[in-house]
């Protein structure tokens, strides 16, 4: 459903007065995670999804365009259809431009023709209450102006020079922190967009730059800007608390995760000898290994998948990427560390873990105590380890590969 072009928008102009547009376009540089910044997990969902969240919990209907990367236009459609729910009508995706402001841009060429007031959304203030989008709109339709949430500024700020110099103090009575959604008059936003005065990092100094005036409503602490991997790790304890006040962290939860790896090929195509096993955690020397961006340790991975499916935190390839080059041959420690802090943050300590290898080789038996007490060591709970062969059968019985299968049961923290 596209709402671009003349009347093509599906829905009755006359139905909704308010669009929304939710900029997700950017890459997430300082967030450094491998994937752009509104489809990384945050509590078992992507930070798009729970910013879509605050706009479909309004009471009014709405008209919602989500601003995503060129390469994630499918996964944008995706989550914007699960999203919505029965509202799939009234919702589009458009690809962003290089900058916020192109990314606004994009998203309000494709705004319906009956809308009046146009809100504009940062996906990366995924926690925003839908009480700040109402908040804002009845605040556009009161005053005819421009509205931005805005929060006291508590530190002391100092104005500092390029030497680290300090050369004043700003009076701190004058400053707001201003946050998302902005909301403004449709036709003063098509103004100023449609022959933009500079590149802004805000909708309202645009709008500003065209002399038309801007208030403010209180903001909304929730609504902070998730930026670095801190603001990330704070909002998934959030999250946690109020999901653990809802009651949806109380009961045990269990998960299920599967992995597969190949042998590596005795020499690579390029001459390479094959690298060493490692399984379990444990490094097997002299014996041929699995093939795999990190360390092919098939156990460690199921065991990951087994966790985050427990917590409903997504699976091992949508937390760690599969080509992220700083966990090039990284080892299953890193992915066990990690794996069990999301855990913990999501309110849930692991109670055990069972896991089980199918394949020829290595012989676990001699060493399973001392991988049992390495894992359990590094996810601070009991971890049961067996193997088994296939009888000869299928690629395991073959010797093409290791598979392992695993169950993780979480309690409450
Ligand atoms: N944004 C966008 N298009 C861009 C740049 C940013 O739609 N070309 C969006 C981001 O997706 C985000 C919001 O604008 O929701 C605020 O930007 P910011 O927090 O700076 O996000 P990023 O630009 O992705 O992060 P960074 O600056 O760390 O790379
Ligand atoms: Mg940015």
């Amino acid at each position: 459903m596209s709402f671009s072009g003349e009347n093509a928008t599906g829905i009755d102009a006359d139905e909704v007065d308010v669009a929304v547009i939710v900029v997700a376009a950017g890459s997430g540089t300082r967030l450094g995670h491998a994937e752009p910044k509104a489809f990384v997990p945050l509590g078992g969902k992507s930070m798009l999804a729970h910013a879509l969240d605050g706009v479909f919990a309004m009471r009014e209907a709405v008209q919602l365009i989500v601003v995503a990367p060129d390469a994630e236009l499918e996964r944008a459609r995706a989550i914007v259809a699960a999203s919505a729910g029965a509202a799939v009508g009234y919702t589009s995706v458009v690809v962003g431009g290089a900058s916020r402001q192109l990314s606004v841009a994009a998203g309000l060429a494709a705004v319906a023709p009956g809308v009046g007031v146009v809100l504009v959304h940062d996906a990366a203030r995924a926690l925003t209450p839908s009480a700040q989008f109402e908040a804002v709109i009845a605040a556009v339709r009161s005053s005819r102006t421009g509205v931005i949430p805005a929060l006291p500024v508590v530190d002391t700020i100092k104005r500092v020079d390029a030497d680290g110099l300090v050369r004043e103090t700003v009076e701190r009575s004058e400053l707001a922190a201003v946050q998302t959604p902005q909301g403004f008059v449709r036709s003063e936003l098509d103004e100023a967009y449609a022959d933009p005065s500079a590149d802004f990092t805000d909708d309202a100094a645009l709008l500003q730059s065209f002399g038309h005036s801007v208030g403010t409503v209180a903001g909304d602490e929730r609504a902070f800007k998730i930026t670095t991997a801190w603001d990330l790790a704070r909002a998934e304890r959030l999250l946690a608390e109020s999901e653990g006040r809802a009651g949806t962290r109380t009961a045990p939860r269990v998960g299920t995760g599967v992995d597969v790896h190949a042998f590596a090929p005795e020499t690579s195509e390029e001459g390479a000898d094959a690298p060493e096993l490692w399984i379990a955690g444990l490094h097997w020397p002299g014996q041929r290994g699995l093939s795999g961006h990190s360390d092919g340790d098939v156990a460690v991975h199921a065991v990951c998948d087994a966790l985050l499916a427990a917590a409903g935190l997504g699976d091992i390839g949508g937390i760690f990427g599969t080509d992220d080059p700083r966990l090039a041959g990284a080892h299953g420690e890193v992915f066990l560390r990690e794996t069990r802090r999301l855990v913990e943050t999501a309110g849930l300590r692991i109670g055990n873990v069972s896991v089980q290898l199918l394949g020829n080789r290595p012989k676990l038996s001699p060493r399973r105590l001392e991988a049992e007490a390495l894992l359990g060591g590094i996810l601070g709970a009991p971890v049961s380890i067996a193997a088994t062969t296939t009888d000869g059968l299928g690629f395991t019985g073959r010797g093409d590969g290791v598979a392992a299968v695993a169950t993780a049961l979480l309690l409450p923290a």
